[in-house]
C-alpha cells in the first residue's frame, strides 16, 4: 500500500514541500504520496488525528503550528526537545513522535551546498523567535569561535543565550557592530519586507549573509550586498535540506538534494 505523508500549515497553498518530497520519492523509488493540508488555526490537533486515522504515516508541520506540534507529540527527539518546536511527525503503534529537522537543514545547506566551515567562525544570528531557537543547537555543535544573538527585544535573545549557554552573547541589532563570518537572518522582518536596524560593519568581504526566508530578494540580502558581504543566500537550500532530513527520518534513506535545489531554483 502506498504510504501517505503531508505537510500541515496555515496558509499552505504556497508550500513547495509536496514538490520536494515527490522528487525525493521518485529519486529513491519509494512508494509514497505527500500532500499539503490547510489546518484551521484552531483545529491543528483534529486535523492531525484525522490524517492518522486515514493511514497517514508522518507529516511535516509549518507556520504557525510548530509549537503546537511540540505539545501534541507523545515522544520527542532530543533535538526537538531543545528546539522547543516540531516540524516532523512520525506516526506508529506507540503514537506520535516529534522531531525537528530545521537546524540540521540549515547546517547542511551552509556546509554542503554553500561550502562553509562553521568551526572557528564568528556567527551572528538575527532574531530570537521560534525560527532562531530551532537552529541554535546544531549551529553550536559546529563549534563556532563566537556566537551572538541579536534581537529587537533583547530580553528574548538573552533568554535563548541563558538556555543554550556555551558563552553565547545576546544584544540589540545596533550593538552588534563588529565583523562576522556568517550572518543569519531568522527574524520575521523579511516577511514584512522590512530591514532590522543593522550596522554595516557586520559585513566584510568574507561574510556570508543568509536569509532563512526564500523565494524573493529580501531587504536584508540587498543591504548585505550593498555593504560588502561577499556572498548571500536565501533559505531555499535549508528548506530542501530539512525536507531531506525528514525524508530520512521517515524512510531511512537520504535523498540527493543538489538536483532538487537546481530544479526549484529554475
Ligand atoms: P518565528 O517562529 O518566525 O521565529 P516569532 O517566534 O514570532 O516567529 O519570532 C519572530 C522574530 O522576528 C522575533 O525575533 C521578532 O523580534 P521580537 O522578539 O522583538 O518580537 C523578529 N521580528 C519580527 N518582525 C521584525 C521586524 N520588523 N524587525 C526586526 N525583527 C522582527
Amino acid at each position: 500500500m502506498t504510504d501517505r505523508y503531508a505537510v500541515f500549515g496555515h496558509p499552505i497553498a504556497h508550500s513547495k514541500s509536496p514538490q520536494i518530497h515527490a522528487a525525493f520519492a521518485r529519486q529513491t523509488g519509494q512508494d509514497m504520496t505527500y500532500e499539503a493540508i490547510l489546518a484551521p488555526l484552531d483545529g491543528f490537533a483534529e486535523c492531525v488525528a484525522q490524517f492518522m486515522a486515514a493511514d497517514g504515516r508522518g507529516a511535516n508541520v509549518t507556520v504557525p503550528f510548530k509549537e503546537e506540534a511540540y505539545k501534541l507529540a507523545q515522544r520527542l527527539s532530543p533535538r526537538a526537545q531543545r528546539a522547543g518546536a516540531v516540524n516532523t511527525l512520525s506516526f506508529d503503534a506507540d503514537g506520535i513522535l516529534g522531531d525537528n529537522t530545521d537546524g540540521a537543514g540549515l547546517v547542511a545547506d551552509l556546509t554542503r551546498n554553500l561550502h562553509q566551515t562553521l568551526g572557528g567562525k564568528r556567527i551572528l544570528l538575527l532574531g530570537a523567535g521560534g525560527a532562531a531557537r530551532g537552529v541554535i543547537e546544531p549551529l553550536l555543535d559546529q563549534q563556532p569561535a563566537a556566537f551572538v544573538i541579536a534581537n529587537r527585544t533583547v530580553s528574548r535573545a538573552q533568554e535563548l543565550a541563558d538556555l543554550f549557554g556555551h558563552g553565547i552573547t545576546a544584544c540589540s541589532f545596533e550593538a552588534a557592530d563588529t565583523p562576522f563570518d556568517i550572518v543569519i537572518n531568522a527574524t520575521a522582518a523579511s516577511l514584512a519586507g522590512e530591514l532590522p536596524p543593522l550596522s554595516p560593519r557586520i559585513f566584510t568581504d568574507n561574510t556570508l549573509a543568509y536569509d532563512m526566508m526564500y523565494g524573493r530578494d529580501t531587504p536584508f540580502l540587498s543591504f548585505a550586498r550593498t555593504n560588502g558581504a561577499s556572498a548571500t543566500s536565501d533559505g531555499l537550500g535549508m528548506l530542501i535540506e530539512q525536507a531531506a532530513e525528514a525524508f530520512f527520518v521517515w524512510r531511512g534513506e537520504r535523498p540527493e538534494t543538489a538536483a532538487v535545489i537546481a530544479a526549484l531554483r529554475s
